[in-house]
């Protein structure tokens, strides 16, 4: 019956459709090409093998491709046998909300579009990935399949089908799959409600606490909206750029002091408001502000750690924590003293999962502005913020205050990372190879007060499933707990990205006032010296410092 065709399309691998740390991203272009979404897609199912009539969960950040990207996969989804496909209203689905709809409906698996906080637009990236029946990003052996069945690809199926309507809610018919458009917004705010108490936090708000939430033009705005305007009853004016665009407004959404300057600016000087608060491109990354404060997202994690008992949906207490290996211990004080397990995992939120199933996580974080929780299987920018203002409704201080009495009783974990962007491939690559011929003779040496006591390429082996991952990144670590940690990004699209994470524990309050580039110069002028950075790759200062 014409419409309702199956075709088969003759098609030949690509050779570069291998998933980094978070799925598959490249520019729009790259994804324009002739059969080249197509080709990932049938690898993923190729590789995923879903039982006949499954069901999916489909939607994306909202980004430029993401509508033409949603209808192609629909349509292959009929013709590899689903029965169901669950998609965001329009296309668009958070990260967490994703998470949360695969969750909350048990779904086989959940394609997500995105390419996080990479810009948008017809000259930006565009991404895509796989995520499990837990809800969480597709485990290293899945990602390695998908991209196995990518070199092997000879054809892909696709229903010759009109496109499916997506703006309205409701079911539709594709073949013999049904396409169900639904509102995530609700369900995801009823998870949040849960959680948090609303009702502290609806009196801290109609106390006068003045908050600002920047949603950067991408996929929260209306997220923020149905939960601090609806829900909170915030006033208007605490909502910055929440119409999502195609192109986020030609922005770079990015929570960090570079990205975010418009909000930076706004909680810094006289007279700001009291919270401030951003999150990305998809919704999963945050940054917490306080009046001309910056909560580092390490200590984010640790600070949301020790006062997780004030909010319902922690009372009952943490079973363990997690971190990626660059994000600071500050966690790790915090762990001991509450005498639960901490766990230190390579980059990635996929290597939480695990974790979070055997029950052996509640909390989990990374430095790259990344805090989340067994609730779902991503991280999630709006649940951090909720529980910092939840932290702020009960304590009844600042932020700047909240974190300073951390500090006070925890010692303070001094932390920055240098991005440096768009390397070229060899001379980052040539960087870290002599970083690691450096690494047989660095032990025992002494930097001005730093002495080096130990150096490895961080490995991992996951201990429920006992898988290993190696190469997650070099160390060097002191004597006194300070460490320089180099790792390549696999998140970018141009060249290379070199990431440097610096890391002091100083635990005298007189030095807490520090700014932490001052704290760490020592170790930044360290880092640059023994990676030869300057001289290798022409770079005397960082792109990005966050
Ligand atoms: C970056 C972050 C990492 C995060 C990932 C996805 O990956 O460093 O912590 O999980 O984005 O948001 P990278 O580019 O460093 O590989
Ligand atoms: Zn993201």
């Amino acid at each position: 019956m014409p419409g309702n065709t199956i075709l088969t399309i003759a098609s030949s691998p690509y050779k570069d459709q291998r998933p980094g740390t978070s799925g598959l991203r490249k520019r729009v272009q790259v994804f324009q090409q002739a059969h080249y979404l197509e080709n990932f897609v049938q690898s993923i199912f190729d590789s995923i093998k879903p039982p006949q009539k499954a069901l999916l969960v489909l939607g994306g950040d909202g980004r430029y491709f993401n509508r033409e990207a949603i209808q192609i996969i629909l349509k292959m989804a009929a013709a590899n046998g689903f029965g169901r496909v669950l998609v965001g209203k329009g296309g668009i689905l958070s990260t967490p909300a994703a998470s949360c709809v695969i969750r909350k409906h048990a779904a086989f698996g959940g394609i997500i579009l995105s390419a996080s906080h990479n810009p948008g637009g017809p000259d930006g990236d565009f991404g895509i990935k796989y995520n499990t029946s837990n809800g969480g990003p597709a485990p290293e052996k899945i990602t390695d399949s998908i991209f196995e069945a990518s070199l092997k690809l000879t054809q892909y199926r696709i229903a010759d089908a009109p496109d499916v309507q997506l703006d309205k809610t409701g079911d539709y018919t594709l073949c013999d799959m049904t396409v169900s458009v639904i509102d995530a917004v609700s369900d995801y705010a009823d998870l949040m409600e849960s959680l948090f108490d609303f009702g502290a936090i609806r009196d801290l708000l109609a106390g006068g606490f003045n908050i600002r939430f920047d949603a950067m033009h991408a996929v929260t705005g209306p997220y923020a909206r149905e939960i601090f305007i609806n829900r909170l009853k915030a006033p208007e004016s605490s909502l910055m750029n929440c119409i999502p665009l195609p192109d986020f407004g030609k922005g770079h959404p990015d929570p960090n002091l570079t990205y975010a300057h418009e909000l930076v600016e706004m909680l810094y000087g006289e007279n700001t408001p009291d919270f401030g608060a951003a999150s990305d491109g998809d919704g999963d990354r945050n940054m917490i502000l306080g009046r001309n404060f910056f909560v580092t997202p390490s200590d984010s994690l640790a600070i949301l750690t020790a006062n997780a008992k004030l909010v319902p949906g922690y009372r009952a207490g943490l079973a363990g924590v997690a971190r990626s290996m660059p994000t600071s211990a500050a966690v790790d004080l915090v762990a001991k003293e509450l005498d639960i397990p901490c766990f230190e995992t390579p980059t990635g939120w996929k290597f939480f999962g695990n974790l979070m199933d055997a029950g052996k996580v509640t909390l989990c974080g990374e430095e790259s502005f990344g805090t989340g929780s067994s609730h779902i299987r991503e991280k999630d920018g709006l649940w951090a913020v909720l529980f910092w203002l939840n932290i702020v409704a009960i304590k009844k201080q600042s932020v700047e205050a909240i974190v300073r009495e951390h500090w006070a009783h925890f010692g303070r974990n001094v932390y920055s990372r240098h991005d440096y962007e768009a390397i070229p491939n060899d001379a980052a690559n040539g960087v870290m190879a002599h970083l690691k011929a450096e690494f047989a003779h660095l032990p025992g040496k002494t930097f001005g007060s730093y002495k080096a006591e130990h150096c490895d390429d961080f490995s991992y082996t996951d201990p429920v499933d006992g898988s290993t991952s190696a190469g997650q990144g070099l160390r060097i670590i002191f004597t006194d707990g300070s460490r320089i940690v180099f790792r390549l990004s696999g998140t970018g699209t141009e060249g290379a990205t070199l990431r440097i994470y610096l890391e002091a524990y100083d635990p005298v309050v007189a030095n807490h006032h520090l700014d932490a580039q001052t704290a760490l110069s020592e170790l930044i002028a360290i880092a640059g010296r023994l990676s030869e950075l300057e001289k290798r790759t022409g770079r005397a200062k960082p792109t990005v410092i966050t």
